[in-house]
């Protein structure tokens, strides 16, 4: 398979991924998924239901703990979990980790480069203008130490730092937590923006349910490391089961993309 034009969303299947620490029950339990280039792919799930586990075999940042028991991950083609984390991200992956990390004794700017290392160089002062301009809250700030920055400033610094590579596939560990409402709101809109611009696909995992769904095509619902139900955003919305238990009870569908507000 050739891969796909530069600034072009990667494809991204798994195939029946069994993950497990130690001799445990594994952490997740043949989980499959197909992201097409450009889409928007949201699993939920309680805590401890493999989310993080999952995306860490995908980036190929597991713990040493850890095992890939079964199945194989591949990104355009490419069999993922024979390479390293490096060779993964030389090929356009990046994972947003859980818990916003970033640099916190380096500048804003020093973190924003520090995501640029395989950008070319004639590049860079174009991509740091793209992540102003879906986080103009950092442009005032690129002189701050990461690690005085409020927990919603770091947030968008981490993804900031992410698309300074210029991620094909990028993963997003729980982007809304430990922020306020108002911020998660914020954070999710703009990764809509992101995902509009087409250059990436995107597998976000999240507990806040309502805030991510609506930039999402495709929801999937981790249960204790499986796949309980996998199916397109509008049906996920339209089973009054899940909108109690996920949504709440006053839910109302979600307005479809590009109408509305
Ligand atoms: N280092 C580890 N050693 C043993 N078990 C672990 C380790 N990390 C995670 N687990 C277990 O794997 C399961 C999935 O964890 P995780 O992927 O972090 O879930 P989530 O991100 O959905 O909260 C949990 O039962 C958790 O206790
Ligand atoms: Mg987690």
């Amino acid at each position: 398979m050739t891969a796909a034009a530069a600034g072009a969303g990667a494809a991204l299947q798994v195939d029946r991924l069994v993950i497990a620490y130690g001799v445990a029950a594994p952490a997740v339990r043949e989980v499959s998924l197909d992201l097409a280039p450009g889409d928007v792919h949201l699993v939920v799930g309680a805590n401890g239901a493999g989310k993080s586990t999952l995306l860490n075999a995908i980036a190929g940042t597991l713990q040493a703990a850890a095992k890939l028991v079964a199945g194989h991950v591949t990104m355009d083609g490419s069999r993922l979990e024979r390479w390293g984390p490096a060779r993964r991200c030389r090929a356009g992956l990046r994972l947003v980790m859980e818990g916003r990390r970033v640099f916190p004794d380096l500048t804003v700017a020093d973190n924003l480069l520090a995501g640029a290392h395989l950008t070319p160089r004639s590049a860079v002062r174009a991509e740091l203008e793209k992540v102003f301009a879906h986080f103009p809250a950092l442009r005032p700030l690129t002189a701050r130490m990461a690690g005085q920055l409020s927990g919603g400033e770091q947030q968008m610094l981490a993804i900031g730092r992410a698309l300074m590579g210029r991620p094909r596939l990028l993963l997003l560990d729980e982007p809304s937590l430990g922020l306020a409402p108002l911020l998660v709101d914020d954070i999710f809109g703009r990764l809509e923006e992101i995902a509009a611009r087409k250059e990436l696909t995107m597998l976000i995992v999240e507990q806040n349910v309502t805030a991510a769904l609506p930039i999402a095509s495709h929801v999937h619902v981790l249960t204790d490391g499986q796949l309980s139900w996998s199916g397109p955003r509008e049906e996920f919305e339209g089973m009054s089961s899940f909108a109690v238990s996920y949504l709440g009870a006053n839910h109302r569908p979600t307005a479809p993309h590009g109408e509305g507000s």
